[in-house]
């Protein structure tokens, strides 16, 4: 899709991390760009950054993972700026838990802000983006929308239903001018890591590297190379190159992640069996052994 100086953009998650990215690099190109986060004094100081740079910015305070927030979201930004081309749903949160740890809340706190806030967004920007015939919805998922990890499976499952919402919901638009595009980044260097329901999931994938090296030496196995970190500037510059692309469909942000997934759908035992060192580091370091 065309980015102009006249587009609209509402940048779910942008206190932090891609989402203040992606907000500082679409005002550059001239986009008015609403902020929407949980907490205020971030995407308060982010919008007077814009303006002072001659961007248009809106903050607004708001919890996606509640439907009535993400309406006041869109009915405040038609308010203010009359239409909007661009929704990306960014908003995410990760978790820390075995299966059998994983409470109630964890699922309804990872589900709400990955999941749910997908529909509520989606769903109440859709009228004006179809009217227009005009728009484009990005969503993003992760690596772990397409492949499993241990100790976050509220986290891998909730990316994975962010990827096949995003599937549907591109069936559901063709030809009617609006494009949906999911993102599949791996490790990005923000807060993501260690702002985890359940305490930092960045320990267990350090430990858990740390102690698969051991472990491969141990067994005589060799650690397929793992996928570096990216800057969240690196992840905001790909992701609008994808929008301006158009219609594209999964993006991956980082080298090998594509070959990944292909080897992920094709044989998945012979994947994971590869992996199987860093899956037993994970576990003896989530489980203090
Ligand atoms: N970093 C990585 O390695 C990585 C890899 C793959 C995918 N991702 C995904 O990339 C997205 C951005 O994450 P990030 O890496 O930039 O991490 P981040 O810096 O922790 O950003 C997460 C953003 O989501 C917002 N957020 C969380 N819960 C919210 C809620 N209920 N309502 C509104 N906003 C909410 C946070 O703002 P407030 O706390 O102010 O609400 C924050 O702005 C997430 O969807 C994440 O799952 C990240």
């Amino acid at each position: 899709m065309n980015i102009t100086s006249s587009s609209v953009a509402i940048i779910t998650g942008a206190s932090s991390g891609i989402g203040k990215s992606l907000a500082l690099q679409l005002s550059a190109k001239g986009v008015s760009v609403v902020l929407v986060a949980r907490r205020t004094e971030l995407i308060n100081e982010l919008a007077e950054q814009i303006r002072a740079n001659n961007g248009k910015a809106l903050a607004i305070t708001a919890d996606v993972s509640v439907k009535s927030d993400a309406e006041m979201v869109v009915q405040k930004t038609l308010e203010t700026f009359k239409t909007v081309d661009i929704l990306i749903n960014n908003a995410g949160r990760g978790n820390r838990a075995s299966v059998e740890d994983t409470t109630q809340e964890m699922l309804d706190s990872i589900f709400g802000v990955n999941v749910y806030s997908l529909w509520y967004m989606t769903a109440a920007v859709l009228p004006t983006m179809k009217a227009n015939r005009r728009g484009h919805i990005m969503n993003i998922a992760s690596v772990a929308g397409k492949t499993g990890y241990p100790f976050n499976s509220a986290y891998v499952a909730a990316k994975h239903a962010c990827v096949g919402f995003t599937s549907s919901l591109r069936t559901e638009l063709v030809e009617t001018g609006v494009e949906a595009t999911v993102v599949c980044p791996a490790g990005v260097t923000t807060d993501w890591g260690a702002v985890t329901d359940g305490g930092p999931i960045s320990d267990i994938f350090r430990g858990g590297i740390m102690k698969a090296k051991t472990i491969a030496l141990e067994r005589g196995v060799e650690l397929p190379p793992l996928t570096g970190m990216i800057s969240p500037d690196e992840a905001a510059e790909i992701m609008i190159r994808g929008i301006e692309a158009g219609s594209v469909s999964d993006i991956f942000t980082h080298q090998g992640s594509h070959e990944q997934s292909i080897a992920l759908a094709t044989d998945r035992a012979s994947f994971e069996q590869k992996l199987l060192p860093l899956y037993l580091g994970m576990q003896q370091t989530y489980w203090g052994e």
